[in-house]
């Protein structure tokens, strides 16, 4: 079978990476694996029982040979059971230092199995094979791993780099719909993190599918944007700007996941929210969006994405997440806020007042 691919680099100092990018990379994936087997090494795959499922065939060409661990599917697996439960299948599977790991799977998958790579022996080789949109688009990128606990969204993990990525855009023709929009807003965010060319496709191109002629570009420019954004600000220290602006509309979307108890909203859905918020909260901070707001809203309904709370959700716990959640500093709440497409900013000290009223207009009670 013909690969289709090109690779893109990761260049974070000390701990460059490739991401290869393109449709048919079973074989790729399999000789890599195959390498690493040949010298050997274990290789276990952590993957969910719907990839189990669905990808029996790429599981088949692409991991014989390698232990598989199958977690539940969902956002509540990323979790302290969960992650304990890896462990246990690990040392079951007497993996060693110099095993290798493989995450097959979506954004959960991801996260968990890369905060298992970083932390199991204190630290051990892994590749990330995302599955989702968003894990393509976004989370495979960069490093963050890490789990959920009962006080919020991601407030356990590590930032630890995989050996590799790879984007088989082939994996997203059993994603479901529903899925497949979720990620959209990822993408959305990164359009308009990005540039006006990148945003002005996203509004030009029509509804983006598994099967549309810029899927892979898409991806690409989305890749393109975090690799550079992460390069320079691997560990989000930057005092204004850098790595923290990808968490455009997150501090709310963030808090919406935590308080419905991450089933209700799937995280795509909740930065959904979060983005208008976050565009709301720049109009009401003084940036005008002409006609970008418009679009925005577009483009959002365009995939059938929320663009305000289902049900309403009490304000105090939302507030209240808000300020457990990581984007704080020094106690103080931290949003990002747009001044125009590819011109973003962070920002503290804004008036609590204002972001209830931002919270109300979205649904909160
Ligand atoms: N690390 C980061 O930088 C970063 C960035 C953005 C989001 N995230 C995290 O990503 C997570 C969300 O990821 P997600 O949206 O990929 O969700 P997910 O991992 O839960 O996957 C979504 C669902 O789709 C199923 N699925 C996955 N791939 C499939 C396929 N090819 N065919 C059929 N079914 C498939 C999964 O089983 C699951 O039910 C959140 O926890 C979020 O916090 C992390």
């Amino acid at each position: 079978m013909e690969i289709l691919s090109k690779t893109l680099e990761v260049g974070i100092k000390g701990k460059a990476y490739p991401i290869h990018l393109g449709s048919s990379l079973g074989l790729k994936v399999r000789s890599v694996i195959q390498k690493i087997l040949d010298s050997g090494r274990k290789v276990c795959v952590v993957t969910d029982e719907n990839l189990k499922v669905s990808q029996a065939s790429f599981i088949n060409q692409c991991f014989d040979g390698c232990s598989i661990c199958v977690l539940p599917a969902g956002e509540t697996t990323k979790s302290m059971h969960y992650l304990g439960k890896t462990f246990d299948f690990f040392c079951d599977q007497g993996l060693g230092r110099n095993s290798v790991l493989i995450a097959f799977g979506g954004g959960v998958i991801g996260d968990l199995t890369g905060y298992a790579a970083a932390s199991y022996l204190r630290g051990i080789d892994f590749y990330q094979v995302p599955t989702t949109l968003l894990s393509m688009v976004d989370s495979s990128v960069g490093g963050k791993t890490g789990i959920n606990i009962s006080g919020g969204k991601n407030l356990v993990g590590a930032f630890y780099q995989p050996e590799a990525v790879f984007i088989d855009t082939d994996l997203l023709s059993t994603l479901p719909p529903r899925e497949f929009s979720a990620g959209m807003a990822e993408v959305v965010k990164t359009g308009l993190l990005g540039n006006k060319e990148l945003f002005d496709k996203l509004v030009l191109m029509g509804k983006l599918s598994d099967k549309h002629p810029d899927l892979v570009s898409v991806i690409t420019a989305c890749c393109v944007l975090k690799s550079t954004v992460v390069s320079e600000d691997e560990r989000e220290m930057a005092h204004s700007g850098g790595r923290a602006l990808l968490n455009l509309g997150h501090t709310f979307g963030h808090a919406i996941e935590n308080v419905t108890g991450y089933g209700a909203y799937l995280h795509g859905e909740a930065v959904a929210i979060g983005l208008v918020m976050a565009k709301n909260l720049s109009i009401r901070c003084g940036y005008s969006l002409e006609g970008l707001s418009e679009s925005l809203v577009n483009l959002l309904q365009l995939y059938q994405l929320p663009l305000s709370l289902k049900e309403p959700l009490p304000l105090e716990s939302l507030m209240k997440s808000m300020f457990s959640d990581k984007k704080t500093r020094n106690g103080k709440l931290r949003f990002v806020l747009l001044r125009n497409i590819g011109d973003a900013i962070t920002k503290e000290g804004i008036d609590e007042k204002m972001i209830e009223e931002i919270w109300r207009a979205g649904g909160a009670k």
